[in-house]
């Protein structure tokens, strides 16, 4: 058995009364897609706002690559391997798309954060690495024709997809998509499976929520399904389609 880049045991999170996360427990494996759905309320953006350290959790475990991480900080927990995109953006309109994602490598230069837009004091070679791995990245998520375009100049589709490019720029070991299809019409729905595929392909693994179904049942190895904060159903897409707690909390019968 390979061991899971991303594990939490029973994390707990309330919010006062509201319990919004119960005893929740599962797995993130090496190069798994693993996806996360559930009713409007049932808990998903808290996990990965609990995973990324947005607030802390009530009880329970998170360790990334085998390493506690449940009391790091959020920047601590991205240096260690750990990056999310945001439901809305959080761009810089004036830079270049190629700027946008260079912000994205900080956390793993040796130099000044600034020297990641301003090319100065950097260790040597670093500009060429840095250079090439952005060249992978705006190639991965399809945005290699418009890397040195404004980031305000750019379709809507491009931007969610630059917010992917910069989150991959931390070279993480896993990535939390929190419902990066909305918004987004059929074709680009379609690139989106592709980037996810090819992220997967790399050798990062991905945690996707996400409403749209065909999406999440097309990409994911295994899905995750929450109602009330609690886990009701864990399996391959197939088992997923056809658990009738799954179907009768969620898919009803679309699926
Ligand atoms: N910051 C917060 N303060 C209070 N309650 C919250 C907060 N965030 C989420 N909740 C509550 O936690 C539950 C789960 O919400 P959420 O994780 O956003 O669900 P989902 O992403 O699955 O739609 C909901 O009942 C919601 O109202
Ligand atoms: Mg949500």
């Amino acid at each position: 058995m390979t061991t899971a880049v991303l594990q939490l045991e029973k994390l707990c999170k309330s919010f006062g009364g509201v319990h919004a996360v119960r005893d929740l427990s599962f797995s993130v494996g090496h190069g798994e897609i693993l996806g996360l759905i559930g009713p409007n309320g049932s808990g998903k953006s808290t996990t990965v706002n609990a995973l990324a350290g947005v607030f802390p959790v009530t009880s329970g475990e998170i360790l990334l690559a085998g390493g506690h991480i449940q009391t790091l900080p959020e920047y601590e927990r991205v240096s260690m391997g750990l990056a999310r995109t945001f439901q809305t953006a959080s761009t810089f309109a004036e830079f270049s798309v190629r700027d946008q994602v260079r912000l994205g490598c900080n956390v793993t230069l040796k130099s000044h954060p600034l020297s990641s837009v301003f090319g100065i004091g950097r260790h040597p070679g670093e500009n060429e690495v840095i250079d090439r791995r952005i060249d992978d990245i705006l190639d991965l998520t399809g945005l290699a024709g418009v890397g040195d375009e404004k980031v305000a100049t750019i379709t809507a589709a491009e931007q969610r997809f630059l917010m992917i490019a910069t989150a991959l720029a931390s070279n993480p070991k896993v990535i939390l998509l929190d419902e990066p299809a909305a918004g987004l019409v059929s074709h680009e729905r379609k690139a989106l499976a592709d980037v996810i595929r090819g992220i997967r392909d790399t050798g990062v693994s991905v945690l996707v929520i996400e409403h749209h179904m065909a999406l999440i049942m097309e990409v994911c190895d295994r899905i995750v399904v929450l109602n009330f904060g609690s886990k009701i159903a864990e399996g391959t897409p197939d088992e997923i389609r056809s658990d009738q707690a799954v179907i009768d909390a969620y898919l009803g019968e679309a699926v």
